[in-house]
């Protein structure tokens, strides 16, 4: 039996929803080059390739946003336990909480499918983190039905309470793109375990916001921000980052499992950021700062920036504050994971591999009154 730490190059399974090749230039969501559906096309129109499998035409992507928009309500119930969560909790731990008591509420079953709750999750999870978010700031108990028709500009729209920038909503709906799918990486193996052991949906989904909380996956994007917000100049940056590399310190928002040579996500939304910074003086000190570390990180280390370093920019420069930012990859990635679960209920056969054993040698039980 073959072993690699972390499962680095081993083949977990197949899938039919997006495809890494480096070589041939980066990453495809069912067939499509990612940089051209950045160009082309828009976040909900993604979300209907990845779980129905074909780009929607006019009329379904006027169909598609519609459902989404009817499904942007909360229960009642939920409303109330939002209001319960501290308001000290990190965002994420409130959305993997909303979606674990989402299966309660209205659990999966024949009424209610498995599309059906994929779709709900999508368009609620903007609803369920500003409900929260808004209520536990400004006391207000904010109406989440409605509003503007696209998922980056309501989630702008309802964060500042004012019709967004149209540059900062088309940053961020690319920017959902962008998160939206990435074959096996952690937290969609995580979902798919779950799933594979015949578990409910909203279980697979819970599972997954977990394993995209952490700093080596999702929780890199708010690390980054710490970081290019530590310096205030360029020259501070080069000098903080070789001093946390002599401390053998990772660099949050770089490096890549599957990716050797650079993340083409990161070279799209890079553009965006350079655009946004440029809107104000801030945003060009931030820039500056953040190119340098990245020459540094090629310098010193060979490592290039991967999709969450200058995705930071992008979000701070759209005004959103850091601990919404892994949150809001979930809100993009729930449209990957939705697709591999489906996928991994339609092919199934339980995730269940072996390990190499560390342990003692055999050993006899020594009779309790004599230990
Ligand atoms: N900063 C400094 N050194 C690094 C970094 C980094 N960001 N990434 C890798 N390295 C170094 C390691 O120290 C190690 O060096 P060594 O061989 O001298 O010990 C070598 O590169 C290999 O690194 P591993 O951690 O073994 O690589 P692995 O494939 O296991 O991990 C990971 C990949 C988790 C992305 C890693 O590069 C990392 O921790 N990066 C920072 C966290 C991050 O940005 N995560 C976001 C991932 S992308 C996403 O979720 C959208």
């Amino acid at each position: 039996m073959s072993y690699a730490k972390g499962l680095e190059g081993i083949i977990a399974g197949e899938t039919a929803i997006s495809q890494i090749n480096e070589e041939a230039g980066g990453l495809r969501y069912r067939g499509y080059a990612l940089n051209e559906l950045c160009e082309k096309s828009t976040f909900e129109e993604v979300a209907f390739l990845l779980l129905y499998g074909h780009l929607p035409n006019r009329a379904e992507l006027a169909a598609y946003r519609q459902t989404l928009l009817n499904l942007r309500a909360l229960p009642e119930r939920l409303r109330l336990l939002l209001e319960q969560l501290p308001k000290e909790a990190h965002p994420m731990d409130l959305l993997r909480t909303s979606t674990s008591a989402l299966g309660c509420f209205e659990p999966e079953s024949p009424q209610r499918d498995q599309y059906a709750i994929a779709n709900q999750l999508l368009a609620s999870f903007a609803s369920c983190m500003l409900y929260w978010w808004i209520f536990h700031r400004d006391g207000r108990r904010i109406d989440t039905r409605g509003g503007d028709d696209t998922i980056a500009g309501h989630f702008l729209h309802v964060l500042h309470n004012k019709t967004p920038d149209e540059t900062h909503r088309r940053a961020l709906d690319v920017s959902l793109i962008l998160y939206a799918e990435h074959e096996f990486n952690a937290s969609t193996f995580t979902a798919r375990v779950i799933a594979s052991t015949l578990s409910d949906f909203h279980s697979a989904i819970t599972g997954a916001i977990g394993a995209l909380r952490g700093p080596l996956h999702g929780g890199a994007n708010e690390a980054a921000m710490e970081l290019i917000q530590r310096y205030r100049t360029p020259d501070e940056a080069e000098a903080g980052i070789l001093q946390s590399l002599k401390n053998k310190e990772k660099i949050m928002g770089f490096g890549h499992r599957v990716y050797k040579h650079s993340d083409p996500r990161s070279d799209v939304i890079k553009e965006w950021a350079r655009k946004l910074a440029a809107m104000s003086e801030e945003g060009q000190r931030q820039f500056a700062v953040a190119e340098r570390i990245e020459a540094v990180m090629r310098r010193e280390k060979n490592l290039f920036p991967n999709l969450d370093f200058y995705s930071a920019i992008v979000y701070n420069r759209c005004g959103i504050p850091t601990p919404l930012f892994t949150p809001l990859f979930v809100m993009s990635r729930v449209t990957g994971w939705s697709a591999h679960i489906m996928e991994q209920r339609a092919q199934n056969r339980i995730i269940r591999p072996s390990s190499e054993y560390t342990g003692p040698a055999p050993r006899a039980i020594i009779p309790l009154a004599q230990r």
